[in-house]
């Protein structure tokens, strides 16, 4: 049975959901809150120690600003709420993306890491304001930089994603078959499930069943 140490999931669908079942884009983002919350107990239950959850790509800022307001607000409200309870279930959190919100939003970010720094039971990797090919741009320029050989070690040390193992298995849900500039590089060997669900329709029943086909998968490396 293959270890399961690192779940990714690329949270697609919530407009779809909303506009077919509440005539708003926005209310199906609200509606994919549940679904993080139920997929998080189940993370901890079945003690993966790292999940990563796409939640706003560089990309994502091509949206109409109303969108992008309420999504973030969304997040706001959502550590607000939630930060203090995550602690006390030994949760860290830890934000992969470029930081350049507003002042306020960047202060609460870096509260709820510094708040939860030291936890162990999951960490939960919210991949905010994230972009694969950018982030690789700057891990290069940054070796340049430091004048380190480009070495895969290397490269992988300076990701934004640096400490963190590669993920061993991707979930995109939404029904669509494409990565969107998510994890390039750390996706490298991962296996793959594309769910025909919306995120807001995605359940636990889902969940546990990709996990137990992941489990079993043969998973080679290059190997035979
Ligand atoms: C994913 O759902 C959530 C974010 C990108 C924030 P979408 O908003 O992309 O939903 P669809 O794909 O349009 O249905
Ligand atoms: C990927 O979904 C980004 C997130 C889930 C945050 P998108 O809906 O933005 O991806 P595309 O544009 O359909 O490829
Ligand atoms: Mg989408």
């Amino acid at each position: 049975m293959n270890p399961l140490n690192h779940v990714a999931i690329i949270m697609d669908g919530n407009g779809r959901w909303g506009l077919k079942n509440k005539k708003s884009r926005n209310e199906g983002h609200r509606a994919g809150l549940n679904t993080i919350e139920n997929i998080l107990k189940e993370t901890i239950k079945q003690k993966i120690k790292f999940i990563t959850l796409f939640t706003f790509s560089t990309e994502n800022w091509n949206r109409p600003k109303k969108e992008i307001k309420y999504l973030f607000n969304l997040l706001e409200n959502f550590l607000h709420n939630k930060i203090e309870n995550l602690n006390k279930k030994n949760i860290k959190l830890k934000i992969i993306g470029f930081k350049n919100f507003s002042p306020e939003l960047n202060k609460l970010l870096r509260k709820s890491e510094n708040l939860t720094a030291q936890n162990t039971k999951l960490q939960i990797n919210l991949a905010l304001n994230y972009g694969s090919k950018m982030e690789l741009i700057e891990t290069f320029k940054k070796l340049k930089k430091l004048k380190k050989k480009f070495t895969e070690k290397n490269v992988s040390k300076n990701l934004l994603t640096n400490e963190i193992p590669d993920p061993d298995l991707l979930i995109r849900t939404g029904n669509t078959k494409r990565l969107s500039n998510f994890l390039l590089w750390q996706l490298a060997y991962t296996e793959i499930h594309f769910e025909k669900k919306l995120w807001p329709d995605f359940n636990v029943i889902d969940y546990k069943k990709i996990i137990k086909k992941f489990k079993s998968t043969k998973r080679n490396f290059g190997k035979i």
